[in-house]
């Protein structure tokens, strides 16, 4: 385990260089650390660090990311803001497919899981990295496909995709994940006239120990076929025309630190394409999920990109070599490790409250409609305040959201210096599952996103206005207003 006083794997200039870094990125330690701003991090595998590679601090001290000062872009867009890292993007990305080429002998390929943040800005940069995506509704397939990602390089998820979804994907030829069987029945009574490639989605029975919202795997899952209705299904497969099996797939669960159930999937897929290719489907793709956690707070010690995919190839590997199975290309779905750590969310800090011997309450100008993680699965992150992010603590204190909701507390217990109405506060490592997850509750707009690099702010989502939440109302006329 690691703690915020000890030193991460130490950078090296090459490899800042290779994700788009100038050296002066990675900086130089002082021993005496204080607040939980890293000042060393892994530029190979951005999910073990708290903040995004590029992050440095300026002459006086000031946190930047991508060469931008946080504190400028806070009151350029406004808060709060979504700053999603560039360099911190596509290192992760070439670190996936870096490690899977390296680890495994057969070809492969890394498929971004969009669910985690799903934007034309993201699906156009993992595409220019040569990686897939993978979209679970029309909506993250219509934004993968306008943000130029390959359809041969799309599948579809979803465990009650409907019509419009299954047509939209058929007729873009992306691949069409089976997860059960009215999917089945949809799609035969859509009759496509060309072969559909599918990829068959399995509940592989395999317990990991994350937030039970997430564990996807283990056998009472919505998603995916039963074991015991692998050969059925398969057999069935044979009988329409247009079905073209060319894949199966798993998935366990997300924010895992162990190796070792995925090491365990690779000999359930194993076995599952035996059986597929013995009943003369070709099955070329073994698809094993995502699932690699990231480092929220310092006491998280997730294991790197490259341990991942290697422990992983090497069980598929292995399990193909023991069946005598012609090697598959191996495919596998990160999400938030892929991005989580890219982003983070800058808040302003408004009101304060005070409760005697209990506790301080900070409340900042968003919350769970940007972050819904907190209150959802009593997630944990780091923050710091942009303009001193290495200054000792002087408080504890409790960063509320503004929504009128008790639960809505961003971070409890947050170590700070004297923070004041006005600071910019940056939490960290919200590039998955926050703007992803955002709501309107509350009728409260969605932020903007900006993507930074080399010292260039883009904005890549614009920021919702009040107005713009009442263009889907409708007023009955005999509820007008009477003027
Ligand atoms: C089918 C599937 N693939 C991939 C992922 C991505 O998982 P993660 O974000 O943990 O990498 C998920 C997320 O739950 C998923 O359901």
């Amino acid at each position: 385990m690691l703690d915020s006083g000890t030193l991460m794997t130490i950078t090296t200039e090459s490899a800042a260089v290779a994700a788009g870094l100038t050296s002066a990125a990675v900086v130089a330690t002082t021993p005496e650390a204080a607040g939980p701003y890293e000042l060393e991090r892994d530029i190979e595998s951005p999910n073990r660090n708290l903040t995004p590679i590029s992050s440095a601090l300026d002459a006086k001290g000031r946190l930047q990311v991508g060469g931008c000062d946080l504190a400028d872009l806070a009151q350029r867009y406004g808060t709060p803001l979504y700053v999603l890292d560039e360099a911190t993007l596509r290192a992760t990305c070439r670190a996936y497919r870096q490690a899977l080429e390296a680890h495994y002998p057969g070809p492969s390929l890394a498929i971004y899981a969009s669910k985690a943040n799903s934007s034309l800005a993201i699906s156009a940069l993992v595409a220019s990295e040569g990686l897939g995506l993978d979209a679970v509704s029309s909506g993250e397939l219509l934004t993968a496909l306008e943000g130029g990602m390959p359809a041969e390089r799309i599948v579809l998820h979803g465990n009650n995709k409907s019509r419009e979804e299954l047509t939209l994907a058929i007729g873009a030829g992306v691949t069409v994940v089976l997860d059960n069987w009215h999917d089945l029945a949809l799609l035969d009574e859509l009759a496509p006239a060309a072969p559909v490639s599918l990829m068959l989605r399995l509940t592989p029975g395999i317990e990991c120990h994350t937030h039970e919202y997430i564990q996807t795997g283990h056998l009472d899952s919505k998603f995916g076929f039963d074991p015991d209705q692998l050969e059925t299904v398969l057999r069935e497969l044979t009988r329409h025309p247009w079905a073209q099996l060319t894949g199966l797939h798993a998935h366990i669960g997300s924010q895992i630190f162990e190796l070792q159930p995925h090491r365990d999937l690779a000999g359930v897929l194993a076995d599952a394409l035996a059986l597929a290719r013995s009943l003369g489907h070709p099955v070329r793709d073994l698809n094993v999920g995502g699932g690699l956690g990231i480092r929220y707070v310092a006491s998280d010690d997730p294991p790197s990109i490259q341990e991942w995919v290697r422990g992983v190839a090497e069980a598929v590997h292995q399990a193909c070599q023991q069946r005598g199975l012609a090697l598959p290309r191996l495919l596998c779905e990160p999400g938030r490790s892929l991005v989580a750590s890219a982003g983070l969310t800058l808040y302003r800090i408004g009101s304060r409250k005070e409760v005697p011997g209990i506790r301080t309450y900070l409340s900042v100008d968003g919350g769970m409609s940007d972050n819904p993680r907190p209150i959802t699965y009593q997630s944990q992150y780091t923050a710091v305040l942009v303009e001193q992010p290495r200054a000792g603590a002087s408080e504890r204190v409790t960063l509320a959201g503004k929504h009128c909701e008790s639960g809505d507390i961003l971070l409890k217990d947050l170590a700070l210096p004297p923070a004041q109405s006005g600071d910019v506060l940056a939490v960290f490592a919200t590039g998955a599952y926050n703007a992803s997850m955002a709501s309107n509750y509350n009728r409260i707009p969605k932020p903007a996103a900006v993507l930074v690099h080399e010292g260039a702010a883009d904005l890549v989502q614009r920021r919702e206005q009040p107005e713009e939440l009442l263009r889907y109302d409708l007023l009955p006329e005999r509820l007008a207003p009477v003027t």
